[in-house]
């Protein structure tokens, strides 16, 4: 099977009412736990590249990897560029064989956005790629950029559905008041549903995304900080709150600050526990197996995106 796009995985998602994880991806081994969970649990997948991805292992090598992914396990699978700043990086991907892209112009006017996501449109809609877009401005850090969460915008609703209709791009991440990272919320975690609920009255079965959805589980932060890390005060998206978006119209769940967590903490609790060990396989080989189990979960208690091939 070919990659795929995200045009029939979120239309399913939406009559379904459940998500599809977009899980970044960084190495052979984050690919490996991921698509393994998925196989078991059958479940359709997006796998997003960063440019902080990108620079670190090459794009071709994570397109390889992503495709040898698709060849052992038959899964429908998108290949999505995350965050893309400008024209040139969609087009790269584009031309790179990505079957989906996200241009984020959130930091411009809202002018300056829809000028941008209509020329990423035009480019990848001629190649048969799909475009996700931002309205809003989500808090937390991002490719080494940090928003304080006072400094975050709510997206508009009037705005999003008239920049949909105007820029065409496929899907909308908005801001409710996710955030990227590991420092979600500093007090009670809250989501604007109402801004969901706005933009699906209007635009019914429109693909919502979210970023920064992260639940920071606990598990993984109590094993970091047990073997020498330090991650107090950190929080995350509770899953209940991820669930109910899922029945909202939110079709593509973004997930990066659970993966590094899980890795993290397993590599940690290695070092601590076998201090002379030095083979590679086995320290990564526990984190792999750490990233499996807490994805397949997601699949089924979060998503619901489980049995839906
Ligand atoms: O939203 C950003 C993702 O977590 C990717 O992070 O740019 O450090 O790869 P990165
Ligand atoms: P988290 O930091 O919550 O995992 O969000 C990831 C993300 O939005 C990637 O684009
Ligand atoms: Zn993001």
């Amino acid at each position: 099977m070919p990659l795929v796009t995200t045009t029939e995985m979120f239309k399913k998602a939406h009559e379904g009412k459940y998500a599809i994880g977009a899980f970044n991806v960084n190495n052979m081994e984050i690919i490996q736990g991921i698509v393994d969970a998925a196989k078991e649990e059958q479940s359709p997948l997006i796998l997003q590249v960063s440019a902080g991805a990108r620079k670190y292992a090459k794009g071709i090598y994570l397109k390889k990897l992503v495709e040898a992914a698709i060849e052992d396990t038959d899964l429908p699978i998108a290949l999505h560029l995350d965050h893309g700043e400008d024209f040139e990086i969609c087009k790269e991907c584009i031309d790179a064989g990505f079957t989906s892209v996200m241009i984020d112009g959130s930091k411009y006017s809202f002018e300056e956005n829809v000028a941008l996501t209509k020329q990423v449109v035009e480019y990848a809609h001629a190649r048969g790629v799909v475009v996700e877009a931002e309205l809003g401005k989500l808090a937390g850090v991002e490719d080494d950029i940090s928003v304080a969460e006072e400094d975050a915008i709510y997206t508009d609703p009037d705005e999003a559905i008239e920049f949909v209709k105007r820029t065409g791009c496929d899907s909308l991440a908005i801001a409710i008041g996710t955030s990227h990272g590991a420092y979600k919320f500093k007090g009670e975690p809250k989501l604007r549903y109402d801004i969901l609920e706005k933009i699906q009255t209007a635009l019914p079965g429109y693909p919502i995304v979210l970023h920064g959805a992260s639940t920071v589980l606990p598990e993984f932060v109590e094993l970091c900080n047990k073997y020498g890390g330090d991650l107090s005060g950190a929080k995350g998206v509770p899953e209940d709150m991820l669930r109910k978006a899922a029945t909202m119209g939110v079709s593509k769940i973004n997930i990066d600050t659970d993966l590094r967590l899980a890795m993290t903490a397993k590599i940690r609790q290695h070092f601590v526990e076998n201090p002379a060990d030095f083979d590679p396989r086995k320290y990564l080989g526990p984190a792999r197996d750490a990233i499996k189990e807490m994805v397949r979960r997601k699949i089924k208690d979060v998503l619901g995106s489980d049995n839906k091939l």
